[in-house]
């Protein structure tokens, strides 16, 4: 059957039928918000690249987490910038570092709020790399190493899931061992399995402070034309006893997600990372978008193609519309 006897415009009539006839819909359960935390005590710093993120310091983390959750936002990845950094990236798994500091602060304040970690030294190294160096090169055995460790410091600071997102072969088995070994069974982790070397990240590596010194990271994070490979990264990560795995960025690799979706039957998460998310932003500030149209199109992208998870900068704007 065709024209005239079919027309899908019968649909479109009203704005209740078009509800009725919604195949996706974004929830407030979707969304995860990521967090930047700074030393110091009080700070509330705006991030100039990404108008409406702020870096926090722990002190003034219960009242962010707090008014998060009221939010109904189910959970928050949290960042850590330290003071002082160092070849081996030594910060990462302080027991008293930055991030274990600002678990313990958001788990205090609100226990129902589910806090993941990202793991990862590229903030805590003096050169910017996500692993430790043998010279020029990212040693990928010895970072795997000092990844677990940070994971596993995670998780003892209550950590309630651990997201690796530094690409190197073989560190989500090596956490998963790690964690079991620590009595931390019950953590889960969410790979950031495919994870694409990206132009996008660029707002992010302001904010963290985690521009590579010398170089890109090429020779780790996947090369943007392989849909196959991102795909065996996600089977080796599921394999090696990832829970969650992760696309990022998000909408330029919607073909990877929808791929994911179609192949694997475990929970996806995709990042809108933070030039997706400064680009909707600057156009909107200049008015030649609307930005919170724009967003939530964005977003429901995302969950269209198949996300379970969406991490977004927007969740906080986002959440009351829904
Ligand atoms: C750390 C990390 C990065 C992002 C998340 N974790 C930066 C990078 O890999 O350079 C990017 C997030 C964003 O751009 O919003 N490895
Ligand atoms: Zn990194």
């Amino acid at each position: 059957m065709s024209f005239p006897k079919v027309r899908l415009r019968r649909l479109r009539r009203t704005e209740t039928l078009r509800r009725m006839r919604r195949e996706t819909r974004l929830s407030r359960d979707d969304l995860v918000l990521p967090l930047f935390v700074v030393e110091g005590s009080g700070v509330r710093e705006p991030v100039a690249s990404m108008p409406g993120v702020f870096r926090h310091s722990v002190d003034a983390l219960p009242s962010e987490v707090k008014s998060i959750h009221d939010l109904g936002i189910p959970a928050v990845i949290l960042f850590g910038i330290p003071e002082a950094k160092d070849a081996r990236g030594s910060g990462a798994d302080a027991p008293d570092g930055i991030v274990q500091r600002a678990v313990e602060a958001a788990k205090r304040a609100e226990p129902d709020l589910c806090v993941i970690t990202d793991v990862c030294l590229c903030e805590y190294t003096d050169h910017g790399h996500c692993g430790v160096l043998d010279g020029e090169h990212v040693a990928n055995d010895a970072s795997v190493e000092r990844l677990a460790a940070t994971a596993l410091s995670h998780a003892r600071a209550g950590a309630d899931v651990v997201a690796p997102s530094d690409m190197m072969d073989g560190r989500v088995g090596a956490i998963r061992d790690a964690l079991d070994g620590g009595g931390f069974e019950e953590v889960p982790i969410l790979s950031y399995a495919a994870k694409f070397a990206s132009a996008y990240y660029g707002p992010f590596r302001d904010a963290a402070e985690s521009a590579p010194a010398f170089g890109d990271r090429r020779a780790y994070q996947m090369d943007a034309p392989n849909a196959r490979e991102a795909l065996r990264e996600m089977q080796l990560d599921l394999d090696e006893g990832a829970d969650v795995l992760m696309v990022k960025p998000a909408l330029p690799y919607l073909d990877v997600l929808a791929e994911a979706r179609r192949r694997f039957d475990v929970p996806l998460a995709a990042y809108h990372v933070s030039g997706e998310y400064a680009m909707i932003q600057a156009a909107a500030e200049r008015g030649w978008i609307d930005g919170e149209r724009a967003m939530a199109e964005a977003l429901l992208a995302i969950k269209r193609a198949g996300a379970d998870w969406i991490l977004s900068y927007a969740a906080r704007e986002i959440a009351p519309t829904l």
